[in-house]
């Protein structure tokens, strides 16, 4: 009698591209959205752009690779609810560190409800600036976050209130000193797009207000138009990792993004705040290395209202398809 073998189908052209549709929703740091895309039979390989990358802001790539890590997450999470088991390798070729993963369509599957939810909320999921209410995030979703990171091997912590004033204090100083720079106000500048039809940058429409209290230093990505008041304790989370390399970075993307989809689906808003975390001796303060964690970034999180979605490069300009295998 013949054993009789299984072959693992290749996903179908429109099931890659809708997988790599959802993969560049993710978020990326000053929306370069610094990612490239190549399928070839059952593998798509996923590679860091480095053109893209912020030489001012993100000298070491970390910002840039959490970045792309957002968005295998993202890959992972729409190959899983295709019904097909994603398979990841993060740097898979050590003599092509640019490209940082490899994930593969396994066998046939049926994603779990959790999936589902978070797969169905990566087109909500905005970074919103704008003031958020004042209540308070219950514990039960504190805990679901917090397990949304530990699940891709990062920590969340929920920073008490002298913590997150002491953030607050640190994260001033550095936007501070950046805001005296005009190189990083020129990186800043050229990623801010005021441009209708351009499909990277941030955009005007999302740059929100600057706080009245000056309490709450967010990026000012746009000149400041106008004030408003801000929540006056704002919920800071710490998302660290147990090492600091490329993976750990990579790790610290698919975590992050894991959080924000699971803070979508509880309908909880978040903008990052991580001037503190691009000054060396700063982000030493935010990090334990006693305890082996790393800052990688710092959230706010709370209750706000709409905001408008950031553009996206077409899916062309990212995705090859067909290929043969390197
Ligand atoms: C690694 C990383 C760091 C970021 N840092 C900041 C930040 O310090 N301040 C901020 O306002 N937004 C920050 N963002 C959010 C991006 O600006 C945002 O994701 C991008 O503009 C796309 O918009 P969207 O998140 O609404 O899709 C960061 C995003 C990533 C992935």
């Amino acid at each position: 009698m013949r054993a009789r073998t299984h072959t693992i189908t290749a996903p179908s052209v429109d099931v890659i591209a809708e997988c790599v549709h959802a993969a560049v929703q993710a978020p990326s740091i000053h929306n370069t959205q610094p990612w490239r895309f190549e399928a070839h039979g059952r593998d798509i390989d996923v590679y860091a752009d480095r053109s893209r990358q912020l030489s001012v802001l993100d000298p070491s790539g970390r910002q840039l690779l959490m970045s792309v890590g957002a968005a295998v997450f993202n890959l992972r999470l729409a190959l899983f609810v295709h019904g097909r088991m994603p398979v990841q390798r993060l740097l898979p070729d050590p003599a092509r560190p640019d490209l940082v993963a490899r994930v593969s369509a396994g066998p046939t599957t049926v994603a779990a409800s959790t999936a589902q939810i978070l797969a169905a909320a990566i087109p909500h999921r905005h970074t919103n600036r704008f003031p958020f209410q004042p209540a308070a995030i219950p514990w039960p979703v504190l805990d679901e976050l917090i397990g949304a990171a530990t699940a891709e091997g990062a920590t969340l912590n929920h920073a008490e209130p002298v913590v997150r004033d002491a953030i607050l204090a640190v994260t001033r100083t550095a936007d501070d000193r950046f805001r005296a720079r005009t190189d990083y106000q020129a990186e800043l500048a050229a990623w801010t797009s005021t441009a209708p039809d351009r499909r990277d940058g941030v955009p005007a429409d999302v740059c929100g207000p600057t706080d009245l209290a000056y309490r709450l230093p967010l990026r000012e990505f746009c000149p400041p138009v106008h004030q408003a008041t801000f929540e006056r304790h704002p919920a800071l989370m710490i998302l660290a990792t147990r090492g600091d390399t490329p993976y750990h970075w990579l790790r610290a993307g698919e975590a992050l993004q894991r959080v924000l989809l699971t803070a979508t689906a509880r309908r909880l808003d978040a903008s990052p705040l991580n001037q503190a975390l691009e000054i060396p001796g700063l982000r030493r303060l935010v990090t334990d290395q006693s305890a082996g964690r790393y800052a990688q970034t710092i959230l706010r999180m709370g209750y706000g209202g709409p905001v408008p979605a950031t553009p996206r490069r077409p899916l062309a300009e990212v995705l090859q398809t067909g290929g043969s295998p390197p």
